[in-house]
């Protein structure tokens, strides 16, 4: 079968990647949390691991420089999904995408009047999209982490950022406003490679798809 790439972050995706690779016959020879190598060989001949960041994994499919991977819908909307397919949802990190403000801040009298806020966010297209759509004006700041800081310090009114148990939210005096989606990870694949390869990326698929309705 034609060789196969399949780009992975560390953390949460690939953890939540690896038992389903492994029910399909695929293990990567080292151990990733261990290993500092960022091209994995697998026991399948052909079939390798990349390991890059979460948000880089649609540019390496996009590219062609892996034929598929595994990315969160947070990442691939603000991607775009240009080059991609996303055949699956694989149901994996689970969490919601939401606007966040303090405990303490007039959420529903700033929207009737209209105000203009400051939002702190890596996510600045999708934040963007939702705001807009919502006939609200915003500055948007783009962070990189720790976007749970900027209302306790006076950067931003509001976030838009993940949750899942609320726990970070809680433990910095915020709490969810809106929600914008409920957000999963899917399997996207290159859509040349959907064509050249497609034997050995429909029998991935397949694999994949028999795993999880047997969870
Ligand atoms: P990087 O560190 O490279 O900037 P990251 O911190 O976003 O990336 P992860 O925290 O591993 O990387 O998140 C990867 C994906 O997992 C996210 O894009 C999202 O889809 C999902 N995710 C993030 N946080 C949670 C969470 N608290 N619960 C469930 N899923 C999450
Ligand atoms: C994510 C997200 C939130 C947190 C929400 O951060 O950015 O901060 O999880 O999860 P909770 O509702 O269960 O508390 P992550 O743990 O990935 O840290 P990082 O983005 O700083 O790497």
């Amino acid at each position: 079968m034609a060789p196969l790439t399949i780009a992975l972050s560390k953390g949460r995706i690939l953890d939540e990647t690896l038992p389903l690779l492994a029910a399909a016959g695929i293990v990567p020879a080292d151990n990733p949390d261990t290993s500092r190598k960022l091209i994995l060989a697998t026991n399948r001949p052909g079939v390798a691991l990349v390991i890059v960041r979460a948000t880089d994994v649609p540019t390496y499919v996009q590219y062609g420089a892996a034929d598929a991977g595994v990315a969160g819908k947070d990442v691939l909307l603000e991607h775009g999904g240009e080059g991609l397919y996303q055949p699956l949802d694989l149901g994996l990190g689970r969490c919601r995408l939401v606007v966040a403000a303090r405990r303490s801040y007039d959420w529903s009298g700033t929207i009737q009047r209209g105000a203009r806020i400051r939002v702190a966010t890596k996510y600045v297209k999708t934040a963007r999209e939702h705001f807009a759509a919502k006939g609200m004006h915003v500055d948007l700041i783009k962070l990189y982490g720790s976007m749970e800081l900027a209302p306790l310090v006076g950067l931003a009114d509001c976030i838009v950022d993940l949750v899942d148990t609320g726990n970070t939210l809680r433990a910095n005096d915020l709490e969810p406003r809106e929600l914008i989606m409920n957000i999963s990870s899917r399997l996207v694949v290159n859509k040349a490679a959907m064509k050249m390869k497609h034997e050995a990326i429909a029998a991935l698929l397949t694999q994949f798809e028999q795993t999880l309705a047997k969870r």
